[in-house]
């Protein structure tokens, strides 16, 4: 099989999985293609999204395995059937075992909504707002054995206004993904992505 393909991991809403999957049919994604999302919750929007858009999906109930490693194993058949580069998360809320971390390693990566490693784990938005910083964001990181620990490849900074809610900020936090994931994907397609020890490097195209 030929191109870059990726597979796209979400729980929920999908926003990030529908830009990257309209950036791929509008010719921004650096030629990559959506060819999969995997969805822990086959109730979740984001599965709706994908049948509209026509991409296939792997969907599982993680109740039904005796253990992560069993779905993770299934998963990651799926993946080397689809001959998938690049594995990205968007939104995926669960923690990942060796059987996909250590198989993509350096093909696997996620994105946060704050400023890494500032906040990390769930409610990254509401934890930001709490603490009361005057500037949050966007990090887009490889993926490894930690909770948001890998090495970031790019970041977004946002100022928070002054009254600012935490849906309004959530809105200029998606806004701000929606943007910068599809970008991130493309620079993986094209190779311009270099990852030395926690360092990665962004090559001029
Ligand atoms: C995003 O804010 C992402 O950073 C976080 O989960 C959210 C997913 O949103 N990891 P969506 O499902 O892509 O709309």
């Amino acid at each position: 099989m030929s191109g870059y393909r990726i597979a796209v991991f979400a729980s929920g809403t999908g926003g990030n999985f529908q830009a990257l999957a309209e950036a791929a049919a509008e010719g921004r994604l650096g030629g990559a293609t959506v060819e999969l999302l995997v969805c822990d919750k086959p109730a979740a929007p984001v599965v709706g999204r994908a049948e509209r858009l026509g991409i296939p999906a792997h969907l599982f109930v993680p109740k039904q395995y005796g253990s992560r490693e069993e779905y993770e194993a299934e998963i990651v058949a799926k993946l080397e059937e689809l001959d998938i580069d690049l594995v990205v998360l968007a939104g995926y809320m669960r923690l990942l075992t060796s059987v996909i971390v250590d198989k993509y390693a350096g093909r696997l990566i996620n994105i946060h909504p704050s400023l890494l490693p500032a906040f990390p784990g769930t409610n990254a938005i509401g934890q930001a707002l709490d603490y009361g910083v005057k500037l949050s964001g966007v990090t887009v990181h490889f993926v490894d054995g930690g909770m948001d620990t890998g090495p970031i490849i790019a970041q977004r900074a946002i100022e928070v206004a002054e009254h600012e809610t935490e849906e309004s900020f959530a809105q200029a936090v998606h806004a701000v993904e929606q943007e910068l994931y599809p970008q991130v994907v493309a620079l993986f397609a094209q190779g311009r992505v270099k990852l030395e020890g926690r360092k990665v490097t962004l090559l001029k195209g």
